[in-house]
């Protein structure tokens, strides 16, 4: 089984370029349904849930070629099915983002219902109660979402209980052809929403207020076109080797994002006592003074994103003192603490609050990646651990970072992929 293993020590500087993020790239590729014939999509990541997507379009019917490993040309004018399989939205819950593409091209699609992952249960309740206001119709059968638009899409004002990512994107792709105008109360207004946004009014989309909480959709007839559009930089991956920089020192020059899509992470970071030089396309980290404890809550964009809640615990489990780490996007968001205290972390869990009382260091130890970025700040850890740190279950950290190893190692860390002994076989003493 591959492990990463990083020994503790080194210091950590230099240069390093992030990947087109994620969070957009996927909902991208799947709005290409929307616009039958050949889209270019550039500065994609080259990472397991975009080969997952790629999958889930290629299962509906799509082409897909791949040129220099982050562009991808998506044909979807032979797109002539409507229904991804369990086992891709089970690898993947964000192949749920075809739901909205499909109704939108076809009035009708079959989406697995999607599991719950180790973060929570991830419902797609909110998604449903949207659509259903737009005039989609749900069966729910054997675990697929069987949806219908027996009158059509109808525009229709829709307020979110929580301004979820998956919710917007969804209703603001399904609207993109319904009959009149569409509003989304309470929208998410994460950098990746803006991005979908301006990707569909590249193909011909009439969407206003992508970014503030009320996004307003005009139904355009007919398909869209197809473009060539480039990923956003991906500000997790960014803020993610921005903590690693902070927490053993830098300095370390991090490209290839909008430093404003971090705005509040940066704030509280200097806040923890590390050094920001803000640049056109990233930022420069530094930290010369012990960390200061700093309480933290997760909110929704521009609130402070839960996905970096994991690598800023690692920092303030190094702090001077205590404080508190507030999760309110995800019920189940802690697992990393939990793997943190194996190597001498203090922290204790109440609810969605996390008291982290900081420690003088860390020891290196076998720990196993709870989720994404959970994987990447376990990672993190050991860079400045004791000894060893052995991360296993690393499929998680494939699935959301390219070359983490290699742009580690280049950045001076002692880090590798090993392979180490798979779970015991305990179908016999
Ligand atoms: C997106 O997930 C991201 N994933 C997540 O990143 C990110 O943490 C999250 O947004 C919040 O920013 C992708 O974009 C692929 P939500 P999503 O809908 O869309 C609940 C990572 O590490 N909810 O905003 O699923 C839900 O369970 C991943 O890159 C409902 O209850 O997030 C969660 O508790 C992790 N009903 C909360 O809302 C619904 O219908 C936020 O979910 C929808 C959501």
């Amino acid at each position: 089984m591959e492990a990463i293993r990083v020994e503790g020590g080194r210091a950590i500087t230099g240069e390093v370029t992030v990947e087109g993020a994620k969070n957009s790239a996927l909902k991208l590729m799947a709005a290409t349904i929307m616009a039958p014939g050949v889209n270019t999509l550039t500065n994609v990541p080259n990472i397991a849930d975009v080969h997952v997507m790629g999958k889930v379009l290629k299962r509906l019917g799509a082409s897909i070629a791949v040129e220099d490993e982050h562009t991808l040309r998506i044909d979807t004018s032979a797109v002539d099915k409507w229904e991804t399989p369990y086992q891709l939205v089970a690898q993947m819950r964000a192949s749920t983002a075809v739901l909205g593409p499909l109704l939108a091209r076809f009035g009708k699609a079959v989406v697995a219902m999607p599991g719950g992952c180790n973060i929570g249960a991830r419902k797609i309740d909110m998604h449903i109660l949207g659509l259903e206001a737009l005039g989609v119709k749900f069966d729910i059968d054997h675990g697929n979402i069987h949806a219908s638009t027996p009158n059509g899409l109808i525009g229709a004002t829709v307020t979110l209980d929580f301004a979820s990512v998956g919710a917007t994107e969804n209703l603001m792709m399904a609207s993109v052809h319904a009959k009149g105008t569409t509003t989304i109360d309470n929208a998410a207004r994460e950098p990746e929403i803006v991005d979908l946004a301006n990707l569909l009014n590249e193909m011909g989309a009439n969407i206003k207020g992508a970014g503030s909480p009320v996004i307003e959709i005009e139904g355009t007839e007919g398909p869209l076109h197809p473009v060539t559009h480039r990923t956003v930089g991906d500000r997790i991956e960014a803020g993610t080797f921005v903590a690693m920089g902070g927490l053993v020192g830098g300095p370390v020059t991090v490209r290839g994002f909008d430093p404003r899509h971090l705005g509040l992470v940066l704030k509280k970071y200097e806040l923890m006592g590390l050094d920001i030089e803000r640049l056109p396309d990233g930022v420069t980290v530094s930290r010369a003074r012990p960390l200061t404890p700093t309480d933290i809550q997760t909110l929704p964009f521009p609130g402070f994103p839960t996905d970096m809640q994991a690598q800023t615990m690692c920092l303030l489990a190094l702090a001077g003192g205590s404080c508190v780490v507030t999760e309110n996007v995800f019920e189940n968001r802690f697992m990393f603490a939990s793997e943190l205290q194996r190597m001498g972390a203090s922290i204790t869990i109440e609810g969605h609050h996390a008291i982290v009382h900081g420690v003088p260091g860390f020891s290196g130890a076998e720990v196993k990646a709870p989720d994404l970025r959970g994987g990447a700040a376990l990672v993190m850890a050991g860079l400045v651990a004791d000894g060893y740190t052995t991360v296993s279950d690393i499929h998680h950290i494939d699935r959301g970072y390219e070359r983490f190893v290699e742009k580690l190692d280049a950045l001076g860390a002692a880090v590798d992929r090993v392979e180490i002994p798979g779970p015991v076989d305990v179908t016999e003493l």
